[in-house]
C-alpha cells in the first residue's frame, strides 16, 4: 500500500467517509469513554473522527510504522496529542493485555488478515467484559460514495476500483457467522447495509 498517497487522500476528499463511519459507530455502540482500539488503523483517520466526538482515548494499531507515524502527526495537527497513543503490532497477536478496551474497531483491514478467526479471538481475548466492536468495511453510503468519486475526479485523481473491491466488496464476503462460532464468539450481531459490513461483537 503507498501510504503517502493513502494518507493524503484520506485527510482530504475521503474525509467525510471517516466522519459518517464515526458517527455511525457512536450511534451503534454508545460507547463513548473508555479506551478504544482501532484495528490496522494506517494514519488514523476513523479513530481521530471518533475522538472527536467522544471522550474516548484511541490507540492507534498497525502492522506498519509508517502507517503509525501519519497517526502520530495527525494526533497532533488535531489536537489530540492527549486523547492517542500508537500501537505496532499485528491483529493475530495483539500486545495487549486481556480484556482491556471498551471498544474496538477497525475499517477496511479484514481482508488482508491472514487467519481472520484467529484475529477475531484475539479482538475477543482483549475486549472487555461490556465493550463492544464494530469491526468492517464500507465505501460510505452510495451518495457520500458519490461524492468522494465526483470529488476525485475533479482533482484529476483515479478512483483504484481494484484496491476498492478488495477492501470493501468481495474482500469481506465471507461466512462470518462460520467464522464467529469457530471460535467460540455467539453474541454478535453483523449489519449489512448499502453502507457495508459491520461486525458487532458483545462481551
Ligand atoms: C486499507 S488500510 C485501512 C486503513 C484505515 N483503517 C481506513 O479505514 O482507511 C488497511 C490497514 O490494515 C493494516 N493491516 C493489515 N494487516 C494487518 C494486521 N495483520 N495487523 C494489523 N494491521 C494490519 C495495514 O497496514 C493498513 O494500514
Amino acid at each position: 500500500m503507498d501510504v503517502e498517497h493513502y494518507d493524503e487522500q484520506s485527510r482530504t476528499v475521503k474525509r467525510p467517509l471517516y466522519e459518517y463511519y464515526a458517527n455511525k459507530i457512536k450511534t451503534y455502540t454508545n460507547v463513548t469513554e473508555g479506551k478504544c482500539l482501532d484495528i490496522g488503523s494506517c494514519g488514523g483517520y476513523l479513530g481521530l473522527e471518533l475522538a472527536k466526538i467522544t471522550r474516548l482515548h484511541v490507540t492507534f494499531f498497525d502492522l506498519s510504522q509508517e502507517a503509525l507515524d501519519k497517526a502520530a502527526l495527525h494526533l497532533i495537527e488535531d489536537d489530540l496529542e492527549e486523547r492517542g497513543a500508537i500501537l505496532l503490532g499485528d491483529v493475530h497477536a495483539i500486545p495487549l493485555e486481556n480484556e482491556t478496551m471498551d471498544l474496538m474497531i477497525s475499517r477496511g483491514s479484514l481482508p488482508f488478515w491472514e487467519e481472520p478467526a484467529l484475529a477475531f479471538k484475539e479482538i475477543y481475548r482483549v475486549l472487555k467484559k461490556g465493550g463492544t466492536t464494530f469491526v468492517g468495511g464500507g465505501k460510505g453510503t452510495p451518495e457520500i460514495k458519490e461524492q468522494i468519486e465526483e470529488n476525485m475526479r475533479q482533482r484529476g485523481q483515479e478512483i483504484d476500483r481494484e484496491a476498492m473491491n478488495k477492501m470493501h466488496g468481495d474482500g469481506m464476503k465471507r461466512d462470518y457467522d462460520a467464522l464467529l462460532k469457530s471460535v467460540g464468539i455467539v453474541d454478535y450481531v453483523i449489519h449489512r447495509a448499502d453502507d457495508g459490513i459491520w461486525i458487532q461483537m458483545h462481551k
